[in-house]
């Protein structure tokens, strides 16, 4: 049995413990680590996520039962809410199902209502997208519960448009689609404007390997909204609709721009310049190329988007010290995960290293 049916297997035992009765289905949803491109999404550019093999949300789900309402069991955190179908978001984290459920099936909840268990492997603040899993997750359980159509494509712009406006976390794709469209442990290569996309070979002998930092973030409480705020100033400043649009050629534009426009427009341009040649790397199978991108992917989140901390530089020098050719912080930033490309010789003893080093993190993936 896969990590994945043992979690959906796990969630619908609670969920027949909870209200009583068997789930009518299971689904399941990935986390995704970033290998490259990182805020590049919401200014048009390019993303290389990978959706994580075994760490996910898992739901299980039933219709019936009060109209209108949608009663939620969550396992991991031991909290059980109910929502009614037309309310609005009140910051509980029942409110990524309800703007979910409510995106694709209003009326047929209203009319008969919903009862859900989840549980998350993913640890929540580590930058690996727990709240795409779980909206994609649910997405998924509730077409297919009421028969509705929807493609995996069409799923990762519902999941987006939840966060947008109904959490209002003014996020980009890139997580709702490695969630949705992602195939476990393989990097995809997406174009965020035109969600072209195109799945990229793994490094034989290699692994890319996930270690939480133990630095919590928060986004929507976060520099984030800020990040994106500050990429629509320079947008305007340039007479442009997405940062995306510069390319190398225009350095010269970009210094003229204010501090700090100047510095996130020039982290637009080299986060997307390296996704690409990232891209390039693993169909080369250039696993040393790879990982200089990935170090020098990690110096302009750092310098010019300002979006590490302390903990995570420090743990990219400790596990580039410890035999990874290249690492950076994935994510949304100001803490969370790393992603270090290690030869497989060298994985146990980095992991061992890390942790001893660092006492407060924590090896989550190794893929
Ligand atoms: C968060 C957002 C994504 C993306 C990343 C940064 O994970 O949800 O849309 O912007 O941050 O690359």
């Amino acid at each position: 049995m896969t990590a994945r049916d043992a979690q959906q297997a796990e969630v619908a035992a609670g969920f027949e413990a909870a209200f009583g009765m068997a789930p009518a289905l299971t689904r399941f949803a990935p986390g995704r680590v970033n290998l490259l491109g990182e805020h590049t999404d919401y200014n048009g550019g390019y993303v290389l996520p990978m959706a994580l093999t075994d760490l996910g949300v898992a739901v299980a789900l039933g219709a019936g039962g009060a109209p209108g309402a949608i009663t939620l069991r969550s396992l991991t955190l031991e909290d059980g809410v109910t929502r009614q179908i037309d309310e609005g978001p009140d910051g509980h984290w029942s409110d990524y199902v309800l703007g979910a459920v409510q995106a694709v099936a209003r009326d047929r909840v209203a009319a008969e209502g919903l009862s859900i268990a989840l549980a998350t492997s993913l640890p929540l603040g580590a930058g690996l997208s727990s709240s795409a899993a779980l909206e994609v997750a649910v997405l998924r359980a509730v077409t297919d519960v009421f028969g509705i159509a929807r493609s995996a494509t069409e799923i990762a712009r519902i999941a987006q448009a939840v966060e947008n406006d109904f959490v209002g976390m003014p996020c980009g794709i890139m997580d709702q689609f490695a969630a949705s469209v992602g195939a476990p442990g393989t990097a995809v290569f997406l174009d965020t404007r035109t969600l072209e996309h195109e799945a990229a070979p793994g490094l034989p002998g290699h692994s890319f390997v996930v270690v939480d930092s133990g630095v919590s973030h928060q986004l929507t409480d976060s520099g984030y909204a800020t990040r994106v705020a500050e990429c629509q100033a320079a947008c305007k400043e340039l007479g442009m609709a997405y940062l995306s649009e510069l390319g190398e050629g225009d350095l010269e534009r970009i210094d003229a721009l204010p501090e700090p426009l100047n510095r996130r427009a020039a982290h637009v341009v080299i986060d997307n310049a390296l996704a690409r040649a990232g891209f390039a790397a693993l169909q080369a199978g250039d696993a040393a190329g790879f990982g200089r991108l990935m170090h020098e992917s990690h110096a302009t989140a750092r310098d010019n988007y300002q979006i590490t901390v302390p903990e995570t530089d420090a743990l990219v020098a400790a596990a580039e010290a410890a035999g990874a050719l290249g690492a950076r912080q994935t994510g949304g930033g100001w803490g969370g995960a790393i992603v270090a490309l290690v030869p497989g010789g060298a994985v146990a003893e980095l992991c061992v290293t890390l942790e001893r080093d660092f006492p407060q993190t924590r090896v989550l993936a190794v893929t």
